[in-house]
């Protein structure tokens, strides 16, 4: 088993244009299952392929183990990867798919049946070794392609977006699978997606690119309610955070007055997180953004989702403001009515306007209750007493 260690990791595929991989820093621990994500385009699968030996390094310095792989060749490095288009031989059986890749690196033969069988099981793939790919459904087809990886015993498997070609209900239950099979190997994987749901569930931690630059590494609890800025914020979490544009007042400053002119009470925490007059965002999460017949943001329900055990609702507010709301409390309103909503006291985020970068301190106890009445003084000490 090893860990991986990218040091200002860099690749310019074409000479005199941006990098698509600029200066990252990353260290994958032994055994972490470690999440790539990112929107398309970002440079995930280019990450991944540098790791796996399939692309070149422009410059900065990759170690797999203790070791320095910059030009060590694929096959050498000890590593399994699954593509984002995976493609099964489709004149051998699932037997012989799964062994493939230890018959070509001269595997004795009663070595591959044995690590076939052993893993075949795991996957449920026991009853269709001696099945051809196409008769298999695409859920079985991507466990062969899994399984592939795994008869290799690799020191770290790089995994990307191994789901994407399977529908919604099996893309859960594997992801299970993964999770499940990552605990029983105990091996390094790195998985590239863009599916946030995917990150958030499998990851021991996440990297969230963005144009070749990582934004933020981190458990993805962490990052979820302590977004480093306003692009990770809004990257993770469905529906999205809301947010809305506004200026710093007060001397000190504890409020924000919206560009629609409402105001909007800043939890201590912010105090004076930046100058008055400072532009800023306010992000709520729709999770966080309340019922409340006093509440200052004031708008027409125009959208009503109901999902059974929460209901989301899209607001037009004040100002051409669109909020989104996740309710799951109380009755839920219809398209058409009035409603008023208030951000929650203390879950409150702030980004500077123009760099996006997040102001005050990360928030210490995310999506605890607020604040409720003074707790009642303790039963007294004894001294008192
Ligand atoms: N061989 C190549 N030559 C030149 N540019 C490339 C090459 N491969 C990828 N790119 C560019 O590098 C950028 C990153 O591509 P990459 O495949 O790493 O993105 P990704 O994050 O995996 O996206 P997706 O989620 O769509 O798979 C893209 O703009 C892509 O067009
Ligand atoms: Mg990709």
């Amino acid at each position: 088993m090893a860990g991986v260690q990218l040091e200002q990791l860099v690749k310019i595929y074409t000479e005199g244009q941006a990098p698509t991989v600029d200066h990252v820093d990353l260290v994958v621990k032994d055994g972490e299952f470690f999440i790539l994500l990112g929107p398309s385009g970002c440079g995930k699968s280019t990450l991944l392929r540098m790791i796996a030996g399939l692309e070149s390094i422009t410059a900065g310095k990759l170690s797999i183990g203790e070791r320095l792989v910059n030009d060590v060749p694929p096959r050498d490095r000890d590593i399994a990867m699954v593509f984002q288009s995976y493609a099964l031989y489709p004149h051998l059986s699932v037997r012989d798919n799964l062994g493939f890749g230890l018959k070509m690196r001269g595997t004795p033969k009663d070595e591959i049946a044995r690590r076939v069988a052993e893993v075949a099981p795991a996957l449920g793939l026991e009853e269709l070794l001696d099945r051809l790919p196409k008769a298999l459904s695409g859920g079985q087809r991507q466990r062969v392609a899994l399984g592939r990886a795994i008869v290799r015993e690799p020191a770290v498997f790089l995994l990307d977006e191994p789901l994407s070609n399977l529908d919604a209900k099996l893309r859960g239950t594997m992801r299970i699978e993964l999770k499940r099979l990552h605990q029983r190997l105990a091996a390094t994987m790195i998985y590239v997606t863009h599916d946030q749901v995917e990150a958030m569930t499998l990851g021991d931690r996440i990297a969230v690119l963005s144009g070749g630059h990582v934004q933020q590494v981190g458990p993805p609890l962490e990052v979820y309610n302590n977004p480093a800025n306003r692009f990770v914020a809004g990257f993770l979490g469905s529906p999205p955070m809301n947010f809305l544009p506004g200026v710093l007042v007060g001397e000190p400053v504890t409020k924000v007055t919206l560009t629609t002119g409402v105001q909007i009470d800043l939890p201590e925490q912010l105090h004076d997180c930046a100058k008055a007059g400072s532009e800023v965002e306010l992000g709520v999460r729709p999770e966080l953004l309340l019922l409340d017949p006093e509440g200052p943001l004031v708008g027409t329900v125009a959208v009503v989702e109901a999902l059974g055990a929460e209901t989301v609702v899209t607001v037009d507010a004040a100002g051409g403001q669109t909020l989104v709301a996740r309710l799951t409390e109380g009755v839920p309103p219809q398209s058409g009515d009035a409603i008023q909503l208030r951000p929650h006291a203390t879950q409150i985020h702030l980004f500077e306007r123009k760099s996006g970068e997040r102001l005050g301190p990360s928030l210490k106890t995310p999506l605890a209750a607020e604040p409720a009445e003074p707790a009642p003084e303790p039963a007294s000490s004894g001294e008192e007493a």
